[in-house]
């Protein structure tokens, strides 16, 4: 039997404490890589190649603790998917200001403290893997998703000028880019019920997602895979 694709590796994915992101870490955990879960339910703990911190990545000094402590006693992660994130739908005139600085906090700045925790490691090391998970609303607009759109364009210009910066480095970097994804996040919306949404049943799964990260952190290291977009099949324009 082939040793497992990712035995040896150090993987950080922050948000996996559910949905997305723990399928991420499941993953790279069956692909045989030590996964490290970030996310602010989880309590710190360990196991064999499990380690789990609390960390709200919003926070400037729990992201430098969380990342010292991985540099400490884990070493250089191979691979970092910066994945926690949060989700809303309001028109402009119902978004206030703590609705859309949380956003930015949490799936723009949350990225940005844990890239530049890692980034100077990667690079002294000329090695590793940037994945970031966007959205389809990082290159689609979708009425309602002020927010999550300034957000989400926002990552993906964060992820562009990283792969500029980082492309004679060694450090890969890769943006996921899913449409709808039965997880939580969908439960305040309940797009069931709401006319012009995909229902859940037909959207993707976390799996199919954490598939696509796999796919492009499997590859040789010659191969750099930029952007994976992925959609379900069968969707409604609304998302
Ligand atoms: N589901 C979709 O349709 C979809 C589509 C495209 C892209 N995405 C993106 O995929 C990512 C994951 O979404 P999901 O659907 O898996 O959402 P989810 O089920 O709501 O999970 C979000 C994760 O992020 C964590 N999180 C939230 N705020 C955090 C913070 N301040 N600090 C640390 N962790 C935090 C949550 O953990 P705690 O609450 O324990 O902190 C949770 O583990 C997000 O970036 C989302 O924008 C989702």
């Amino acid at each position: 039997m082939s040793e497992a694709p990712l035995s040896g590796k150090l993987a950080l994915v922050t948000g996996a404490s559910r949905g997305i992101g723990r399928a991420v870490a499941d993953t790279l955990y069956a692909a045989g890589a030590h996964v490290v879960r970030l996310a602010r339910s989880l309590k710190d703990g360990s196991a064999e190649r499990r380690t789990d911190l609390r960390c709200d990545v919003t926070d400037p000094a729990a992201v430098d603790r969380a990342v010292a402590r991985v540099l400490g006693e884990l070493g250089v992660a191979d691979i970092v998917v910066n994945n926690a994130g949060t989700f809303f739908i309001k028109r402009i005139e119902e978004t206030s200001l703590e609705d859309f600085t949380r956003t930015l906090a949490v799936n723009l700045t949350g990225p940005f403290l844990v890239a530049r925790a890692f980034v100077p490691h990667l690079v002294k090391r000329g090695a590793g893997h940037l994945v970031t998970i966007g959205s389809v609303s990082d290159h689609v607009a979708y009425s309602g998703s002020i927010a999550y759109a300034a957000s989400k364009y926002g990552l993906r210009g964060m992820h562009e000028v990283l792969r500029q910066d980082l492309s004679r480095t060694g450090v890969r970097t890769t943006l996921v880019s899913p449409g709808p994804v039965d997880t939580p996040i969908w439960d305040p919306v309940d797009p069931d019920s709401k006319p012009g949404f995909t229902k859940r049943s037909a959207m993707l799964q976390a799996e199919d997602v954490a598939r696509a990260v796999l796919y492009a952190v499997t590859q040789a290291p010659r191969v750099d895979v930029t952007e994976i977009r992925l959609m379900p099949t069968v969707y409604t324009a609304r998302g």
